[in-house]
């Protein structure tokens, strides 16, 4: 990814020695009557999207001469900084809610950092990983905080970009949590279109959680940018795809700033979906993600249903996390393919207008 180093605040000889980025864009053909190409981000060095960001914010660090970094995580961003500060030579703490798989806890151990748990959630960890950094010679790599993390999630953006001649995707799908990789991935695009080098900017299909929804709650309440609220609404996640569960996103405002500066669309899916849609992705196209990506495969389904998303398509998904960091969400039964749930989709909608969206944007 240090290839567009020119587009990145930091210089390349701070990066980690690492591969980051560089990732496949793999090409699914007709999908629903739709191309689908599949970024597949578990190809970086810890399994996950977050390396692009940590390995920015980690070179800003090594640059400021921080010898220590600390991150609250659902696990794969503290995966993500434990890697890549191993390979910096430099400490780690990462801060977990009790909830955290056990996969992704033995995962940021064995790379030696150190990790806390705290009988809470997410948005506790936030809290108390901020009072640890209160110190100038700590980095502290939590999103929506550290302005680098959104910085190197725009390179993803580039390679898409590039891969695909310099002509963007019609829809561009974006599991999202916090919020800072659907913010990250709109800055790359509106880079290359400030720039000149591409002439359009994708929408955003943004995926979350039913039970984490803060930024779909927000998008449908927006009508135009005047009405931003100024806090995200607070919900409480209990949800298979872990690392979307974020009660209160904390980069909420640049996620809905991003949604509105592409014209974009946020939906969210039950779990029973993104399982459905995750055995799907794997068993269909050899592309075995975590249930956060798969629910970016369920709002696929979704949009192709209610009509929001046309036939023809070109639509790009990303594969933010490996299904190796999950394997506890396979071990039940899972339900049955996402078809059964598109065509129930298709079943309901005359009977119940309200179930497509409003076109308003925020
Ligand atoms: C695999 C994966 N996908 C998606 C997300 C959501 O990203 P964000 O919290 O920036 O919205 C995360 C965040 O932890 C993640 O680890």
């Amino acid at each position: 990814m240090w290839r567009y180093g020119a587009l990145l605040p930091v210089e390349a000889h701070w990066a980690s020695r690492l591969v980051v980025g560089a990732t496949p864009l793999v090409d699914c053909g007709d999908d629903g009557g739709v191309r689908l190409w599949v970024k597949d981000e578990a190809r970086n060095p810890s399994g996950s999207l977050k390396d692009r960001a940590t390995d920015v914010v980690l070179a800003v660090a090594k640059r400021a001469g921080c010898q220590h970094a600390v991150t609250a995580s659902t696990g794969n961003a503290g995966a993500s900084l434990a890697c890549l500060a191993a390979s910096q030579g430099m400490s780690a703490t990462v801060v977990v809610p009790a909830s955290t798989p056990s996969v992704k806890l033995a995962q940021i151990r064995a790379y030696g950092a150190k990790v806390c748990e705290v009988e809470g959630s997410y948005d506790d960890a936030f809290d108390i990983a901020e009072r640890m950094a209160d110190d100038a010679s700590v980095c502290c790599r939590n999103t929506g905080i550290n302005p680098f993390t959104r910085e190197g999630k725009k390179t993803c953006a580039f390679e898409m970009a590039e891969a695909l001649d310099w002509r963007v995707p019609d829809w561009v799908i974006v599991p999202t949590g916090d919020g800072n990789i659907l913010s990250g991935i709109a800055a790359g695009f509106l880079d290359l279109y400030t720039l000149g080098i591409t002439s359009a900017v994708p929408r955003l299909l943004a995926a979350q959680a039913d039970s984490a929804n803060s930024v779909t709650r927000d998008w449908r309440a927006c009508d135009d940018a005047m009405a931003l609220p100024e806090s995200p609404t607070q919900v409480s996640p209990d949800t298979v795809a872990d690392s979307l569960a974020v009660g209160r996103p904390r980069d909420h405002f640049a996620a809905l700033h991003a949604l509105r500066a592409t014209r974009g669309v946020c939906v969210a899916l039950s779990d029973a979906r993104i399982m459905a849609a995750a055995r799907d992705l794997a068993q269909r196209f050899g592309l075995w993600f975590e249930p956060s990506t798969a629910a970016g495969y369920a709002a696929l389904g979704e949009c192709l249903a209610t009509g929001r998303i046309p036939p023809r398509s070109h639509v790009v998904l990303l594969g933010t996390g490996s299904g190796l960091k999950s394997p506890q969400c396979f071990d039940a039964v899972t339900p049955g393919h996402l078809q059964d749930y598109v065509d129930a989709a298709r079943r309901r909608m005359p009977d119940d207008p309200g179930y497509v969206q409003s076109e308003a944007q925020p």
